[in-house]
């Protein structure tokens, strides 16, 4: 299995270019089920989710090619309406395809995904929210069979604002008969995102990016032509490294305004920010001030943030309160970070982390996507080496993570 080696203790500098957005890829692509015809989407970033959900859509009878972060998906043919357990269970985010496909097959037959490292993750809303559109959902071993044969508008609130599951109903919405009110729904840029996609697939939707976001069904959607927006979490941990070191780092390619939380509390630290159209440039200071942080939806903290700006916060000045609010198990990078040194206590949904003058390499293993990044950037301000092993959890959400670092001056290696 490969690891990653880093030597740490090396100031970051330089320009790093941000991908497009995973968490927004990935409903994109499902969103190309909605409409028969030849689909292109654009600035997709290579990974192994991206590359899970390209053989989920092949499964469904999807051809799909891609070359450069270019997708090209025909949806003319589809030729079953499953999604396997096999794949499922390693991405949860092929849950994404039950929405588009009851909507356009009127009938889907999708493997619940399970729990998962950072929580047990229920989709109940997604069902409920399908249910009172009309689905006959149905829980048959193991699998959500859900069928309509046309889904119907209708007001969902859902309980809790979850972003796969407003995005999953936005979608199902758009070829349902009459109007569909999402009440409480996911605010994330990548809501925004799906949505300005479906529009421009002939979808008539309003208010996405807001709490409430309405969606008159139109009979028929055309195939895409889109462009993923850029990754705000890939921005922010690339900032984290940054940080960490002390260094001078300028993202590029990245949307600013999507990073506003991250960046209020960087500045709180006592790092610089500047940032202009495209591009957030972070100065190093001596050492970070210890601050709060409490993750939320957006746009408060990012929990798929939290990780990374632990790390941080091992090496501050002072005594930080981390708070995690949306999911019930994210901490397991704690028991790592302790094993570089780090002093962290969690008490309940929080984590109180005394901040260390120095913290040490040492081998550490990743438990999930974020865990793993925010052990990437403890090593690269840890004194000495530390291998990070199970390093396919990196693979999954960040593009070519080595050689960015390397670029800006980390001494990195993937070994095995
Ligand atoms: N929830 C329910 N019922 C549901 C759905 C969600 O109770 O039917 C709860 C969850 O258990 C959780 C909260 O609602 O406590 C929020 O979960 P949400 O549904 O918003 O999460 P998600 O849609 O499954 C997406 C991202 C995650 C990110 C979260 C929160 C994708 C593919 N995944 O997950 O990304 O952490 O939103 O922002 O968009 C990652 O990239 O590392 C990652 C985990």
């Amino acid at each position: 299995m490969q690891s990653i080696v880093i030597e740490g203790g090396k100031r970051l500098s330089g320009d790093v270019k941000i991908s497009g957005a995973k968490n927004s890829a990935l409903p994109i692509l499902c969103a190309s089920l909605l409409a028969p015809g030849e689909h292109v989407v654009s600035n997709v970033p290579e990974l192994q989710d991206v590359i899970t959900m390209g053989r989920l859509l092949e499964n469904l009878g999807a051809g799909v090619q891609s070359s450069d972060g270019v997708f090209h998906i025909d949806t003319e043919n589809l030729a079953k309406d499953e999604a396997p357990y096999e794949l499922v269970k390693t991405m949860r985010a092929s849950v994404l395809v039950l929405g588009p496909l009851v909507a356009r097959l009127g009938s889907a037959r999708v493997s619940l995904p399970g729990g998962c490292a950072i929580g047990a993750r229920p989709i109940n809303l997604h069902l409920a929210g399908l249910r009172d559109m009309g689905a006959e959902v149905e829980i048959e071993h193991g699998y959500v069979v859900a069928k309509a044969k046309r889904l119907k508008g209708a007001r969902i609130y859902l309980d809790t604002p979850t972003v796969t599951g407003t995005e999953n109903l936005m979608m199902a919405a758009t070829l349902a008969e009459g109007r569909t009110v999402l009440e409480n729904a996911a605010c994330e840029p990548e809501v925004t995102d799906l949505a300005a996609c479906l529009s421009s697939m002939g979808a008539k939707i309003t208010g996405a990016g807001t709490d409430t976001v309405r969606i008159e069904g139109v009979s028929e959607l055309r195939p895409m032509k889109y462009s993923v927006m850029p990754d705000r979490i890939e921005t922010g941990t690339y900032l984290a490294a940054g940080a960490i070191t002390g260094g001078d780092v300028r993202i590029t390619g990245c949307e600013p305004a999507h990073s506003a939380a991250l960046l209020t509390k960087l500045r709180e630290c006592g790092f610089e920010i500047e940032k202009g159209p495209g591009w957030i440039r972070l100065k190093g200071c001596d050492r970070p001030r210890a601050v709060d942080i409490k993750t939320l939806p957006y746009p408060g903290f990012p929990t798929d943030m939290q990780a990374q700006f632990m790390a941080l916060m091992c090496v501050a000045d002072g005594l930080s309160v981390i708070t995690e609010t949306v999911f019930e198990n994210r901490f397991m990078h704690i028991a790592e970070l302790k094993r570089m040194g780090a002093d962290i206590k969690v008490q309940g949904n929080a984590a109180v982390v005394q901040g260390a003058e120095n913290i040490f390499g040492a081998p550490v293993m990743a438990t999930d996507l974020r865990a793993s990044a925010s052990l990437v950037i403890a090593a690269l301000a840890a004194k000495g080496s530390s291998e990070i092993s199970r390093v396919y959890h990196l693979d999954r959400g960040y593009e070519r993570m080595e050689e960015k670092l390397r670029g800006i001056g980390a001494r990195i290696k993937r070994v095995g």
